[in-house]
């Protein structure tokens, strides 16, 4: 069935970038909005330590635009990082008309600040106060507040919740709408001049992450089977500080080490000087491999956060959510070590996309965490993800009112610097499964065998060996899962993490160096080839 009118825009996915996108449309476009769960509930929702943008006294976008660079390890696209940083300033000021309410500071407080009084917190790798924040340690989820309440303010905007996204339409190589399941059941296809893809988030193929179950790399495994193109899938980045306890992961925000608190050893050593100059505030991949690396000498499961030497109540009052669920299981910031561990956090790559958000598929576009801008480069600097969102959401909505919206990419700086491979994704013939498993195994199953397999293999170290047997695994069990009778949403979405992390395997293959948050045990120096260049995968699709 094919649902009234066409759209003129079709957008997926209801995190920063997608309601940027839906919100800065004019109201006489007709937009379409899915989500796969209800408005709200996002990776963006969980986003703690806030948007970064050059707004303090001492501040401006060239020192933003160099911390992003020196983070990124060479592989940050410029022009699409000057992009970034210079339009931010007007973003934020478009995200406070659309409502959101950033922390102040309350009369002669001493803290830093914008010159209009907005609080600035600091994270890793940047060299100024530059983060602003909401409710302390509640950003993501004061930004979804104000988007989703604008968004039901507008009748412009038809909302489909609780609906999967099953495949892109294609018609003459364009893509010119999708097909849809609500959770009642219902199948029915939306046609749309534009599709957006905003749906990113990948951390759910790993075991251990910080992102909610939702983030099963939807968007990617879409783009792919429309045939665009993905880039730089073997960057993966790992958060250092996610909270271990009975079994959970919460993530404990980098600002808390921005207040000042230390890494400890199970010995008690605050080991992060012998690591690295900037310490604690290092960028994320060298914090977390140093952490890493503390839990494989002591050969434990964890390593600590120390926040006792810093003034409690303040400590209490700026983070408050993460206060509230270390009270949950028994731990006191003011006087506890919190258990530590890193942990799947963001995908830096994703769909190839130009500046203005355009696929290498005419009539799909791409934005947020699910594309790749080339902004990040090998390790994305902190804060600077919703920030991405923002000012490409923003970017692209305002070129698809000057344009057709049925376009594909021309040609982009990161386009031209990519190693572009073909890759076939046939499947294999299931001769044998992955050990434990039977030869009709649930869905149950093998998504955690999936997830275990990435963690175990593709994580923060990777080689060869390890990387081949994920890969054969992996390839098994997409084979067998393909061929199940029941073919409901939960299978979908695992058939998709499948999918994606055997590209992200290939891709992890073919970089034969360590750089950022791709670190190969087998070829630990930077490769002067791959030193400059972007893998880009295009789809040779032999399977239906
Ligand atoms: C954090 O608060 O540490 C996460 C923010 C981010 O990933 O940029």
């Amino acid at each position: 069935m094919t649902h009234s009118q066409p759209f003129d825009v079709a957008i997926i996915g209801g995190g920063i970038a997608g309601l940027s996108v839906a919100l800065r449309l004019p109201e006489h476009v007709r937009v379409a909005l899915f989500t796969k769960g209800q408005l709200g509930e996002s990776n963006t929702r969980y986003a703690q330590g806030g948007l970064a943008v050059a707004l303090g006294d001492d501040d401006n976008p060239e020192l933003h635009l160099q911390d992003t660079l020196a983070a990124g390890a060479g592989l940050c696209d410029e022009d699409a990082v000057r992009i970034l940083v210079e339009q931010a300033p007007g973003a934020v000021r478009w995200l406070i008309e659309m409502g959101v309410q950033f922390d102040r500071a309350h009369p002669g407080e001493d803290v830093h600040t914008t010159p209009d009084g907005l609080l600035l917190g600091r994270e890793g790798a940047h060299c100024r106060w530059r983060v602003l924040h909401a409710g302390g340690d509640a950003t993501g989820a004061e930004i979804e507040r104000a988007l989703t309440t604008a968004i039901q303010a507008r009748s412009s905007i038809e909302l489909y919740e609780d609906t999967f996204v099953q495949h892109l339409i294609m018609r003459d190589g364009r893509c010119v709408g999708l097909q849809a399941t609500h959770r009642n059941g219902e199948t029915f296809s939306v046609e749309a001049r534009s599709v957006v893809l905003a749906n990113g988030g990948a951390g759910g193929l790993w075991l251990h992450t910080s992102n909610p179950a939702g983030a099963t790399a939807d968007g990617l495994a879409l783009a792919w089977q429309a045939g665009a193109a993905l880039t730089d899938l073997e960057f993966m980045q790992f958060h250092p500080t996610v909270l271990v306890v009975d079994g959970a992961s919460h993530l404990i925000s980098e600002a808390v080490r921005g207040e000042g608190a230390y890494l400890r050893n199970h010995a008690g050593e605050r080991f992060m000087p012998r690591y690295s100059p900037q310490e604690e505030l290092a960028p994320r991949d060298v914090v977390a491999r140093a952490i890493l690396n503390e839990m494989l000498i002591e050969q434990t499961d964890c390593q600590y956060l120390d926040l006792r030497h810093l003034p409690a109540e303040k400590m209490r009052a700026r983070f408050p959510t993460i206060s509230a669920f270390c009270q949950q299981y028994g731990l006191d910031l003011a006087t506890d070590l919190l258990p530590i561990a890193p942990a799947a956090h963001y995908c830096m790559g994703g769909v190839l996309v130009d500046t203005y958000g355009h696929t290498t598929v005419d009539g799909l576009y791409a934005v947020g965490e699910v594309a790749c801008t080339g902004v990040h480069g090998a390790n994305r600097l902190a804060s600077n993800s919703l920030l991405e969102g923002l000012v490409y959401g923003i970017r692209i909505a305002d070129h698809l009112v000057q344009t057709d919206g049925t376009e594909s990419m021309r040609s982009s700086s990161l386009y031209r610097s990519a190693h572009v491979l073909t890759y076939n994704d046939a499947l294999c013939a299931v001769d044998v499964l992955p050990s434990g498993l039977l030869h009709d195994p649930s869905t149950a199953q093998v998504r955690r065998t999936v997830r275990q397999l990435m963690w175990q293999y593709v994580s923060l170290c990777r080689d060869q060996e390890g990387l081949l047997e994920a890969q054969c695994q992996i390839q098994q069990l997409r084979a067998a899962l393909f061929l199940a009778d029941e073919q409901d949403t939960f299978t979908l979405e695992t058939l998709n993490m499948l999918l994606v992390s055997e590209l992200v395997i290939t891709a992890a293959l073919e970089r034969r160096e360590s750089r950022g948050s791709h670190w190969r045990l087998d070829y630990q120096n930077s490769d002067a080839y791959l030193a400059t260049r972007h893998l880009a995968f295009v789809p040779l699709h032999s399977d239906p």
